[in-house]
Parts: structure tokens; sequence; C-alpha cells
């Protein structure tokens, strides 16, 4: 450690009770996929979809025991040059991820000990992703966190953070109080968990974290070590939305949007608002940062903000570039787009739903849609897709024509990361998945595509974030929305039940 430049509290937790708590042999047998660090994401909302990851620079600041690290360094693999710096002032953390990245054989990550307010003086050259989540909130400053990881950005860079989110964790805030009363001259922190475990034991049915249900379950999920997490930490602080997009601009960046669809679902009006259309148009008409600020004080159920940002705002894949090609996330193989185009046009004029992202909501088909999906096979730019169809029908739409056809379509897929950019200029990345664990020593060299089939059914079983309405199965289509409610999305949870945090993962 170059300087005492950390809070001892802090670092003295995460030396004791490091986390997300991990066992390193779970490493043979799954593996965690925070879809944030999904290189075809990261593409997509941070790249202008023009990103080749060779020789791609990461760095993952409080990395913790290595949930985004892992997961980087195995996508990176594939990419030569490209390497993941995995940095934490916790040196328990650090060796625990270390074990699980030996367990896949990666040899593309460089350990450092160290706090990440030293960054600017650690002699880096810049990176060109920095993943910080769950962190910042516990530093005494947190903008000077910020400021530290700026300085070692590549100006053409984007960082993927976490901060809590303050309403969804309301009732957090209050358990800490009472156990800061309860717990107060205590210094073991052993002890001080064990009277948490108490406390948790003897909630009345009032109580406002029991009124919460699951809205945060670090506590049940990671021992004491999720315990000591979410209820005795000293330095935590979270943040409203419009906090959030207040502290980036503050430190000259712009919040490219949020980085976990859920959340991206959770703050849209209609999500939600389901009675009354008038208020739902209302909402709709303000702008996105004030719009996603109501929503969060109406759902109550935002308890983190996973975002991606930059120095500057328009990074973005954009649709109305036909340069870029659309595929389906979780089933990028021509055999799906094909299933969804035949059942359009099994279905006509009927509505769509889409279940992505832990919700269920419509699309309208346009006139085209049935013909665009039967052409997008995961490799042709949308260009391409509109010269097919010209050349096929009778009538010649242009591309704007076929543009606006499309473009809604599209951005209900997009709100979900169900559908994704990427610019002709780049090779699409490969999923990776469980049984990609790499053997010992020496990584993989590139993987060939396997045939769609195969690789559609090998895709469907871990995919969490985005799942096109049953397109897998034909002769069983997707669910239309029922006629008599043809534009009211399902909301992830009703207020009173709020969804359970799904991907799975710690803070
Ligand atoms: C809640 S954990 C999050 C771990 C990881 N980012 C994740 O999402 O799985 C916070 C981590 O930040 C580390 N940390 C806290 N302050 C730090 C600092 N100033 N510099 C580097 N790491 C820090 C802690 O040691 C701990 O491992």
């Amino acid at each position: 450690m170059d300087t005492l430049n950390y809070l001892p509290n802090v670092r003295h937790q995460y030396e004791h009770l490091p986390y997300p708590h991990r066992d390193t042999q779970d490493e043979a047998r799954r593996l965690i996929r925070p879809t944030s660090e999904r290189l075809c994401n990261l593409n997509h909302h941070c790249y202008r979809g023009r990103r080749n990851f060779d020789n791609f620079r990461a760095l993952v600041a409080g990395a913790g025991t290595g949930d985004g690290t892992i997961y980087l360094a195995l996508q990176l693999t594939r990419h030569p040059g490209a390497r993941v710096v995995h940095l934490d002032l916790s040196e328990a953390s650090i060796e625990i991820a270390r074990q699980r990245a030996k367990v896949r054989g990666l040899t593309n990550i460089e350990w450092r000990h160290g706090s990440l307010l030293d960054l600017p003086t650690m002699g880096f050259e810049p990176f060109d992703y920095i993943n910080c989540t769950g962190v910042l909130h516990h530093l005494a400053d947190p903008d000077a966190g910020l400021r530290a990881l700026k300085a070692v950005l590549h100006p053409g860079g984007a960082l993927g953070l976490m901060v809590y989110g303050r309403h969804g964790r309301t009732a957090v805030y209050q358990m800490q109080e009472l156990m800061r009363l309860i717990n107060e001259g205590e210094t073991g922190i052993e002890a001080r968990v064990a009277n948490v475990r108490a406390v948790l034991e003897s909630l009345p049915a009032t109580n406002w974290f029991r009124r919460s249900g699951n809205l945060t379950s670090d506590h049940e999920r990671f021992g004491d070590a999720g315990i000591f997490d979410l209820f005795l930490h000293e330095q935590d602080r979270a943040y409203t939305v419009s906090e959030t997009y207040a502290f980036l601009e503050r430190n000259g960046l712009a919040l490219l949007d949020y980085a976990w669809a859920r959340e991206r679902v959770m703050l849209e009006p209609e999500t939600w608002i389901r009675k009354v259309p008038a208020l739902l148009e209302k909402m709709q008409k303000l702008p996105l940062p004030e719009r996603r600020a109501a929503v969060e004080l109406l759902c109550g159920t935002l308890t983190r903000q996973h975002v991606y940002a930059a120095p500057e705002a328009d990074r973005k894949a954009l649709i109305g570039d036909l340069d870029n090609i659309p595929f389906l996330v979780d089933f990028p193989d021509p055999d799906t787009h094909r299933a969804l185009a035949d059942h359009l046009l099994r279905n006509p004029g009927k509505n769509v739903n889409i279940n992505a992202a832990d919700c269920s909501f419509p699309f309208t088909p346009g006139r085209y849609t049935a013909s665009i999906f039967s052409h997008l096979d995961g490799n042709a730019t949308l260009g391409e897709v509109f010269a097919r169809i010209r050349g096929k029908g009778k009538n010649t739409p242009t591309d704007r024509e076929l543009l606006d056809d499309w473009r809604p379509v599209y951005e209900r897929f997009a709100l979900a990361d169900a559908m994704l950019l990427r610019h002709r200029s780049v090779p699409a990345t490969v999923e990776v998945l469980h049984g990609d664990r790499l053997p010992a020593k020496l990584p993989r060299p590139a993987k060939p595509k396997p045939p769609a089939k195969a690789k559609a059914a090998k895709s469907a079983k871990p995919a969490k974030a985005a799942k096109p309405a049953k397109p897998a199965k034909p002769a069983k289509p997707a669910k239309p929305a029922k006629p008599a409610k043809p534009a009211k999305p399902k909301p992830p949870a009703r207020p009173a039940r709020p969804t359970k945090p799904k991907p799975k993962k710690k803070s």
C-alpha cells in the first residue's frame, strides 16, 4: 500500500469478511455473469457498437472477491492482448479472486493491492473500461473516488458503476440506525453480527425492513459478510436518481444509461402505471432524468443503480445507423429470428409480449416487422435487411419508411437489452457460458461458432435477462397480449410485493 488513502474501518471489514462471500470451488460449478459486464452490452452502450476488444484494457476497482474480474477476463481470453487489472484494498478478497481465476486457468489478470484513490499515481496506462460497483458509496469522499477513476480513464473509455439507491434502501438505513444503538460499545465483529441476527429474529410485522420483503436479501445470501455489509457498514451512503445524475455531471461525466435492464425497465412509467393513461402520458413527457426520478419515488424499489458513464454522452449504438447489425442477445441465431417472424405472420395485427428483464410487456408489430425479423440473422446489417425486403416485394419502401416502422419495435427490445447492436466493422463477441471454464494453464483459442440450433439450445438454459416471447418454440407461439388490454404492460412486481433482484448478484 503506497499511502493511507483509505478508511481503516472499511479495510478492516473487508479483510475479515470479504464481500461478496464466495466459495472458490464453486468456480468449477457455475459462472457468475453480471450482464452489465457482458462484452456485447458494453459495446452497444459504451462504444457505439464499434469496439473490437483485442488489446482492451479493463480495470475493476474495488474488485472484491472477483465476480466482475472473472467474467470480464474470461470473455477477454478470446481477444489477444486484452487484460484486466483487479484492484482492491482487501488482501483477503484479492486472494479469493485469485483462487477463482486459478480454477479457470485465467492468465490475463494483473492483481494489485491498493486504494483506488491512489490510481492517478500508480503508473497505469489509461483504461478503456473501469468497473467500480458497490465501492464509491463506501468512501469518505465518493467524488474524490470518481475523480481518481476518471484520471485513469481513456478519453474514449467508459465506466460501469453501481451506487446504492436511497429510497429503495430506506428500511436498510433504519436498521443501520437501530444496530448502532444496540451495538453501542460493542467492538467485535462476531458480537455485532450476532446482535443483528437476534434483531432479525425479533422483528415485528410492523417493522419497515420486514415490510420491505425481499427488496434486499444480502443478509440471506452472503452469511456474516452479507449481514455486516447491509446492517453494520460504517461508511455507507446512497443516492437518489437525481443525485446520481448530479454526482456524475459535477465530475465531468454523462450518465449513458442504466446498465442493468431490470433497473432501466423499473424506471419506466409504464412498468407501473396501468390504470390512468393521462398520468402515464404526463410522466412520459418529462425529460428522462426527471421521469426516472419520479418513477423512483413512485415504485420505491430501486435499491441499486448500475449505470454506464463516460466523458461524452453519445456513446450508444444507434438504430438509425444502417451499418449496425441488430441481434437478439440470448438467441442470436437465424432460427430464432425466423421463428419470431413466423409467429408474427401467423398472427397478423396482434400485439406480442416480450418477456425480458423480469417483466413482460407488449410490442405492436409494424407493417414490415415480420419481414425484418425473417431477414435478421445476427450478421446482416439493417441496411442489408432493408435491401433484401426491397428486392422481394412489389412495393419498394424507402429506408426511411422501413426505419420508421422498425424503430418502435426495436426500442421495445432494446429497453430490456433483448436486442443489441454492433457495427459491421467489428466481429460478434462470443457469449461465455459456464461450460467455457478454461482448462488450467493456457487460455483456449477463439471458439468456432456452433451450429445455429445447438447454440440456441445452449443459450436458452442460462438466459435470464432477455427472452423474446417463446420464439424458440414456433409450434407454441408467443402469447399475444390480451386484446382487451393491448397497451397495458405487466409490471415486474406489484408495489406491495417488489421483485427479488435478478440476475442474482451481490452489491
Ligand atoms: C461491497 S464490495 C464490492 C466488491 C465488488 N466490486 C463487487 O461488486 O463484487 C466493496 C469492495 O471495495 C473495496 N474497497 C473499499 N474501499 C476501497 C478503496 N479505497 N480502494 C480499493 N478498494 C476499496 C473493499 O475492500 C471491497 O472489496
